[in-house]
């Protein structure tokens, strides 16, 4: 089965089309960083207008790249929330409105199940059970999976998501956006233990989170020692991103313990850091636990892994219809 996947919950306008759920045939994704760069962040309306005019083109593309015909298409998936509920409507009207028109299943898709299922398009995936953290700039939630509809909420942030850390102390720093790379780069060459910036671990046995403290506490830091220059500027870079990671991994190696996993499994923006990645592996292989974590181009949003997860759905009947809507927020945001 053929299906083509739509995303556009934030930033990027993506369209992939992917074969049997696991193969991928194309993945194009049409990033309007540079247009928000300036601003610092995501401007809704922006990013709506930005979709309706990526929409298309990307579309063609995925097919074009795929080497099929419109009439091969099997099936239709596109994002239904979270995101944005202006940029959600243009993938999910345009995916509906194929599907309809061509009389094919539509499946609405959850953006982070979608992100789990990122892990499945890899040829070395995790067995179930495992634990899985999705990881962005709107979320923080860590999951234990059991199956390929089982994930059960263990935890999530209570105030900033890790990838939006990143962002604001980036925007602190005067460095740019989005900050995740940016801070990553700029972390390289420093020791990141110079700075001791707070870890908030909250209540004992509490798999939620809270990065407020640490982004107030490097606000904190940067004006009152005048942080200026590019060294500086790196230093605190490398000590707050060390913070964040220690609390990512902490809490993903106790739920690992809690529910007697072997295996941990990241998705979502800001597994893209191969620092995150390389001092979670270290840390979770002296407990004897295995981590996942997609290659970069299926880290950050992209419509493979909305097709991954469309075509499973389409498989179990689990449709939409013309009446179904986007939704900005899951109950447990
Ligand atoms: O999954 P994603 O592309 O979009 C959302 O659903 O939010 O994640 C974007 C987030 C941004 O906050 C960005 O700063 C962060 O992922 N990010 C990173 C890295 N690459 C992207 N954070 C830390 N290190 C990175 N290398
Ligand atoms: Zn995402």
């Amino acid at each position: 089965m053929i299906v083509l996947g739509i995303e556009s919950s934030c930033d990027e306008t993506a369209a992939a089309i992917v074969q049997d759920g696991t193969k991928i045939l194309s993945s194009i994704v049409a990033s309007q960083i540079e247009v928000h760069h300036k601003y610092g962040g995501v401007v809704p309306e922006l990013a709506s207008r930005m979709h309706i005019e990526a929409i298309t083109p990307v579309v063609d593309e995925a097919v074009q790249k795929a080497a099929i015909n419109i009439e091969d298409i099997d099936g239709v998936a596109a994002t239904r929330g979270p995101g944005l509920i202006g940029a959600l409507l243009v993938g999910f009207c345009f995916a509906k409105s194929f599907a309809w028109a061509r009389q094919l299943p539509f499946a609405g898709v959850n953006h982070l199940e979608a992100h789990i299922y990122s892990l499945f398009l890899m040829d070395n995936k995790p067995k179930f059970p495992f634990i899985a953290l999705v990881v962005s700039g709107g979320h923080t939630n860590i999951y234990h999976v059991t199956s390929y509809d089982n994930f059960e909420l263990l935890g999530q942030t209570r105030d900033d998501a890790a990838g939006e850390a990143f962002d604001k102390v980036a925007k602190m720093l005067g460095i740019g956006y989005p900050g995740g790379p940016i801070i990553e780069t700029l972390a390289k060459t420093k020791n990141p233990d110079a700075i001791m910036f707070p870890r908030t671990l909250l209540e004992k046995g509490s798999f939620d989170f809270s990065f407020s403290g640490i982004k107030s506490s490097v606000a904190r830091y940067i004006h009152d020692k005048n942080i200026t220059t590019k060294d500086e500027k790196a230093q605190v870079a490398a000590s707050f991103q060390e913070a964040v990671i220690d609390v990512l991994s902490q809490k993903l190696i106790n739920a690992a313990q809690h529910k007697k996993c072997l295996r941990i499994g990241i998705a979502g923006g800001v597994s893209a850091n191969q620092t995150f990645v390389n001092k979670l592996s270290k840390r979770a292989k002296s407990k004897n636990i295995k981590v996942f974590s997609p290659p970069v181009e299926l880290c950050g949003d992209n419509a493979a892994m909305i097709a991954a997860r469309g075509y499973t759905m389409i498989q179990q009947g689990s449709l939409c219809t013309l009446d179904h809507d986007v939704f900005s927020r899951t109950k447990t945001d």
